[in-house]
């Protein structure tokens, strides 16, 4: 993979010196660009990447030194060569100290100065490609990371090997913690633009003001503090992938930039005239009610369609049955080896704890549990005791709309209400079915009836106890 490279800024106030450079270097083919002064260098830094400064010691006006100085408090990763022809040890050595990469006493071979140049190059190469795949590897998302067996969660992964490979657009809904970011980057792992870059934006976490800079970059001067050009987040994804998380809460005029966006690719940095275009993929995700957003005017209709090409839906972690037991086992061994922990599962016991829980935060605050409990658990086995108190902390936050209550229909709403005071009944009567189908006042088989079709599973202590849903195979411990 090459990187193109941008030019070189040479900075001498004697005509001759600047053009014979020039010619050095263009002959290399260098990109070039020569100015007589310290200050005109500063402004064309401001506007311009380069990839390193030529500077001569003495300028007319502001030194080769202070040009030095300045420069690097501003553009630390900028290396600059210094030409003098007053060469000294003790002037090498203060130049060096104050930042220079290297030092070259007038006269010199051309040679010498391709050298150090060549250097510079592979030295800009090199942290290019490094910040490139630092953005390809920071997160290696793969399907196998997604951990659990319900119908749902087959269902996406397939879903996910289908669409991959395509250039479909994807919303991705869930509430908070159930994996979006997840289905996210395995959508671009499997895809063929995985080897290009995966640029992700968290829309709710940057400044309204910032975010359409963020995306699509800006111009010098176009608003306070844009000292210098920056291209957008969008070009940086060019020919991979672009994720903007929390989309519903982007703001409207930018929605509209983004729709615009989406017709083909093109765009202007902010404050820019020039119309530029990249290609990108793009991946969408909220755990916002999508349609609520559209119904109150705050997200737009026809920005919606747009995204919606292929829809993911994940489940609460609450209706994936089984999967609560799987997941835990997969934290266990992923968190207790770096805790030198011997732990290998959660016992029975915890086991039904962690079932009889509604998850409001989904499969991040199964991983937090898990994460505490190996750190309090002292035997080999995750114990009740360390998990926290799920009935007082349900307790704890008495509401008139049960919290569990959501859902996006009554019968949602109903259901999962349901599915948590089935489940706090069965804990307070330690899982026996009889004692609580008695609480109930409904008969055994009826319990037993609504249990399954509510994917409540309980693990088989003896033929009379074990229930299996659809999603909740029974492993006989
Ligand atoms: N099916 C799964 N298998 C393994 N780990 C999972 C699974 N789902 C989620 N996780 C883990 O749970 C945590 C939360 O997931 P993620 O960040 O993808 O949630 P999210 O839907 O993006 O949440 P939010 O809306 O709050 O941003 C992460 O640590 C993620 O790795
Ligand atoms: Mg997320």
């Amino acid at each position: 993979m090459s990187v193109p490279l941008p030019a070189i800024l040479v900075v001498d106030d004697e005509k001759n010196m600047r053009l014979s450079l020039k010619t050095v270097l263009t002959d290399e083919r260098y990109a070039v660009r020569a100015v007589d002064s310290a200050e005109e260098a500063l402004t064309l830094l401001a506007q311009e990447e380069f990839f390193m400064t030529i500077t001569d010691a003495r300028l007319g006006g502001m030194s080769g030194y202070d040009f030095l100085a300045r420069a690097r408090a501003q553009w630390p990763e900028l290396p600059i060569l210094m030409i003098t022809a007053y060469a000294t040890p003790k002037l090498a050595a203060e130049a060096i100290k104050a930042g220079a990469i290297d030092y070259l006493a007038k006269p010199f071979a051309p040679e010498e100065l391709l050298h150090a140049v060549s250097r510079c190059a592979e030295r800009y190469r090199l942290l290019q490609e490094n910040a490139n795949l630092r953005a390809r590897a920071t997160e290696t998302y793969k399907l196998e990371h997604i951990v659990g067996e319900s119908s749902s969660m087959c269902e996406l992964r397939q879903l996910i090997k289908t669409v991959a490979p395509t250039d479909a657009r994807a919303l991705i809904l869930g509430e908070s913690g159930t994996g979006k970011e997840l289905v996210a980057g395995a959508l671009h792992n499997l895809s063929r633009r995985s080897r290009s870059n995966y640029v992700r934006i968290n829309c709710a976490a940057i400044p309204e003001t910032l975010l359409e800079s963020e995306l699509f970059g800006h111009e010098r001067g176009a608003f306070t503090g844009a000292l210098k050009q920056k291209p957008g987040r969008v070009e940086e994804a060019d020919g991979g992938t672009i994720f903007l998380d929390e989309i519903a809460d982007m703001s409207r005029p930018l929605q509209a930039k983004l729709l615009r966006f989406l017709e083909d690719g093109s765009f202007t940095r902010v404050g820019g005239i020039q119309e530029l275009k990249v290609n990108v993929r793009l991946l969408a995700a909220t755990n916002r009610d999508i349609i609520q957003a559209i119904s109150q005017d705050q997200f737009r209709e026809d920005l919606f369609h747009r995204l919606n090409v292929v829809q993911f839906r994940l489940s609460p972690l609450r209706q994936r049955g089984e999967d609560v037991v799987l997941l835990a086992r997969h934290f266990v061994e992923s968190l207790a080896p770096s805790m030198n922990k011997g732990i290998r599962d959660a016992s029975r016991a915890a086991r039904q704890k962690l079932r009889s829980h509604h998850w409001p935060g989904n499969v991040r605050e199964l991983r937090n549990v898990i994460e505490r409990a190996l750190i309090l658990e002292s035997s080999s086995e995750i114990q009740p005791e360390s998990l926290p108190d799920f009935q007082l902390e349900a307790r704890l936050h008495p509401a008139i709309v049960p919290k569990n209550a959501v859902g996006s229909s009554l019968d949602e709403m109903t259901e999962n209400f349901e599915r948590e005071l089935i489940n706090s009944i069965l804990a307070q009567n330690r899982y026996n079915l009889g004692r609580t189908a008695e609480q109930l006042k409904i008969s055994r088989h009826a319990l037993r009836y609504r249990m399954q079709r509510l994917n409540i599973a309980l693990e088989a202590e003896d033929e009379t106890t074990s229930i299996a849903g659809k999603d909740t195979p029974i492993n006989p411990a």
